[in-house]
């Protein structure tokens, strides 16, 4: 499944797999000697990986993670492997596809770290209660690094390419009683411009005119804003020419309203994305998530855009160079 979910703890992060990580995965997906125990596929091509990388983005039930080294490694070596949960499904999922492709990588307690934040991300993050996998027998480092993170034997099968592959499973509660760090462990999940929704506001309206109603979200059902509403600005009278905006936001959430005229609204995630909106209804609310890139152009004359937003006011959560904005994705 596409997604922008990160898990860090102790100079290894869990990301989600860009399209420029796929030439390096085929390389180590194509290591006989590196894959010797993973499910045999024939030699993967270009093609062949980048159309599996279009199915892994749409399928609901498999999120893949990219394994990065942070901190104090050249660019080129930080990209070290991937792993994924898949077949989710209510409140089981697969561990697997493990792998730690750079070589001066493996043996150095990544695996064991990556298998930590996998499955914390599966028990915390996608609320389930029992994660299995398969190792094979002779897989000694894979089953000391599983075994490490709370995984017990439970079965054991044939291996089509001879021996036999061990059946193991952990649940949750043996999970966090296993390992003693996890509070320290941070799960980001960035927006993305697919977070940005549109909002479809009633009109009240009779033959006296109209009238829309916004509740702030107080946590009651029925609410038709997201959030609770701290603050409220408008812009009015900019002229046709200006670009407004440019910026990002740390913490802050906005609903924008064009009440009268119209107005663009082009909004970027940290990975590059960006999707452009038309505003002019006054019974229709973009809604914007934290951390997106947001510009506002092509007001017209009449344009009155009314903007509301979960924060007060505070310059410092203000990000105004998009180079910095685009760089956030490194460090979160
Ligand atoms: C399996 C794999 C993901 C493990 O990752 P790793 O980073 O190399 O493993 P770790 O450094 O976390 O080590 C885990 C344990 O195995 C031990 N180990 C590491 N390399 C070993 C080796 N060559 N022989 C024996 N034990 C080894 C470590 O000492 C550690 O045990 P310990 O905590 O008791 O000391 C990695 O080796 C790999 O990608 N292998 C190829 C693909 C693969 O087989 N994937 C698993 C499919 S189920």
């Amino acid at each position: 499944m596409k997604h922008s979910i990160c898990s860090i703890y102790d100079g290894l992060k869990l990301r989600p797999v860009y399209e420029s990580d796929l030439e390096l995965l085929r390389t180590w997906r194509n290591d006989q000697q590196l894959t010797k125990y993973l499910t045999k596929i024939p030699h993967i091509t270009q093609e062949m990986q980048r159309s599996w990388f279009v199915k892994n983005q749409i399928d609901t039930g498999c999120y893949t993670f990219a394994i990065e080294r942070i901190g104090e490694v050249s660019s080129h070596e930080n990209f070290i492997g991937s792993v994924s949960l898949y077949n989710i499904n209510g409140d089981t999922a697969e561990f697997g596809r493990a792998i730690i492709g750079n070589d001066s990588a493996r043996g150095k307690g990544f695996g064991f770290l990556a298998t930590v934040l996998l499955l914390n991300l599966g028990f915390s993050y996608f609320g389930l209660r029992k994660i299995t996998a398969s190792v094979h027998e002779d897989n000694i480092s894979a089953i000391k690094a599983y075994e490490k993170a709370g995984f017990t034997v439970c079965g054991k099968h044939a291996h089509p390419s001879g021996g036999c592959e061990l059946e193991i499973a952990v649940e949750k509660a043996e999970f966090y009683d296993k390992i003693g760090f996890l509070r320290q462990i941070i799960i980001h999940n960035p927006a993305t411009v697919d977070d940005v929704k549109l909002l479809q506001f009633q009109n009240f309206g009779n033959a006296l005119g109209n009238l829309v109603v916004i509740d702030g979200n107080d946590g009651q059902p029925d609410r038709n804003l997201p959030f609770e509403i701290k603050r409220i600005f408008y812009i009015y009278g900019t002229p046709a020419d200006v670009t407004r905006g440019q910026h990002a936001n740390r913490f802050s959430e906005f609903c924008f309203i064009n009440i009268c005229g119209t107005t663009k609204v082009n909004v970027a995630d940290t990975s590059g994305q960006n999707k452009t909106f038309v505003l002019n209804s006054p019974q229709e609310g973009l809604y914007i998530p934290k951390m997106l890139w947001k510009d506002m152009y092509d007001f017209s004359e009449n344009s009155v855009l009314l903007v509301l937003s979960d924060k007060y006011y505070n310059a410092a959560e203000y990000i105004r160079n998009f180079d910095e904005f685009l760089g956030a994705k490194n460090v979160l």
